[in-house]
């Protein structure tokens, strides 16, 4: 995969979580597994972003309450500055845990309606004593919201007095009252209006160069995370299948899914609009409980040959571009990859993906 340009922070590498199927009441027998993140490799630099995208249900939010330990993974390991916290515990685990940090997706259910915002934003330090002492954590609080572009005076009212954009700021100055070096954050702008979208994201672009912090930026939708990120990974049922630097990614796509997202992410330029030829995927994204063999893309991808069903692509810079070298020079999960999404049957025809408008969901 395409490395970070600064010293790597996190290093992630065969990172797999399964989660058991079971049957039976008395006498629970393990039937099957839900493969919900099957073999993610990547690093994230300092100061670095890196966008994470896909459809709803690749495992992304798996994922990222792995990176911040909610979740311990089947197998693989997440380094952070070279120690795998995936096998601390106790006091080591709680010191690491400080540096990285978690925004959610939904600002309305990840705040506590009880808790004024000045609890809510302050709550870390209870977690983390040592990290701001008692008498000094209001005037911390409300540094923090007038930070993220909000009234410190406000300190005392609560969730529901805000908008949704607001709340998420709330989320973000929760997220930076440890002073992390990384923060996860999940599909941090999903839950708010279009219009508002844009400012949480400029406000996090802000913020990290101000506190020097490293994203895992999480999305479903291209577009989002194009402005923000300088490298991108595109997930497909539990894996990345294919990774690169934002123009890698968004002009010189290589792999089938990744041409598809693209063609579904609305152009501003109506010449462009015009030159740019709609890929409609057919079919369901196959349950994560029953992973085709060989490519899990196959049943939806319109190269697919006989290969594609028995030998499982492995995210890797085609032969053919590495020597070649240039923006097509980027890992890509595909044996047939190319740079034009032509294939032995023109895409485009195909039967619609449900509720596929403008970007998986
Ligand atoms: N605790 C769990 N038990 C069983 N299956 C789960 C659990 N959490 C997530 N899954 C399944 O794992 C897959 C990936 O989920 P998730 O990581 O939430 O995807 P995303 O965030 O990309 O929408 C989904 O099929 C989901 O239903
Ligand atoms: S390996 Fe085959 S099925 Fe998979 S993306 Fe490439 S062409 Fe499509
Ligand atoms: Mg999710």
């Amino acid at each position: 995969m395409a490395e970070p340009i600064t010293e790597p922070v996190l290093e992630v590498d065969g990172l797999v979580k399964h989660y058991p199927l079971t049957r039976g009441v008395l006498f629970r027998k393990q039937v099957g597994a839900v493969r919900a993140v099957d073999g993610v490799d990547f690093a994230l630099g300092r100061g670095e972003t890196l966008g994470i995208v896909g459809e709803s249900g690749c495992g992304k939010s798996t994922v990222a309450r792995m990176l911040v330990n909610l979740e311990r993974p089947t197998a693989g390991s997440i380094r952070y500055r070279g120690e795998d916290i995936t096998r601390l515990s106790g006091r080591a685990l709680k010191a690491v845990r400080r540096n990285i940090q978690m925004v959610f997706q939904d600002p309305y259910t990840s705040l506590n309606p009880r808790m004024t915002v000045g609890d809510i934003v302050g709550e870390p330090y209870d977690i983390h004593p040592e990290a701001a002492p008692r008498g000094d954590r209001r005037r911390r609080v409300q540094e923090l919201l007038e930070v993220v572009g909000l009234n410190p005076e406000h300190v005392n009212r609560y969730p529901h007095q805000f908008s949704g954009g607001q709340r998420q700021r709330i989320g973000i100055a929760r997220g930076l009252a440890l002073r992390p070096e990384v923060i996860v954050a999940d599909e941090p702008v999903s839950a708010l209006d279009v219009s508002v979208q844009a400012q949480v994201v400029n406000l996090m672009d802000r913020l990290q160069s101000e506190f020097d912090l490293a994203y895992v930026f999480i999305a479903h939708d291209l577009s989002v995370v194009r402005h923000i990120s300088d490298r991108v990974g595109v997930m497909y049922l539990g894996r990345i299948v294919e990774t690169g630097t934002d123009t890698e990614i968004y002009d010189h796509p290589t792999h089938p899914y990744t041409q598809a997202l693209l063609s579904a992410v609305p152009v501003p330029d109506p010449r462009a609009r015009e030159h740019r030829e709609r890929i409609i995927l057919s079919g369901d994204v196959p349950s994560p409980t029953d992973v085709p063999s060989g490519c899990r893309f196959r049943t939806r991808c319109w190269k697919a040959r006989e290969r594609c069903a028995v030998e499982d692509p492995a995210l890797a810079v085609p032969e053919e571009f590495r020597a070649a070298g240039g923006p097509a020079a980027h890992a890509s999960a595909c044996h047939f990859a190319a740079t034009a999404p032509t294939g032995r049957s023109a895409p485009g025809r195909a039967v619609p993906l449900e509720g596929h408008g403008g970007g998986p969901g």
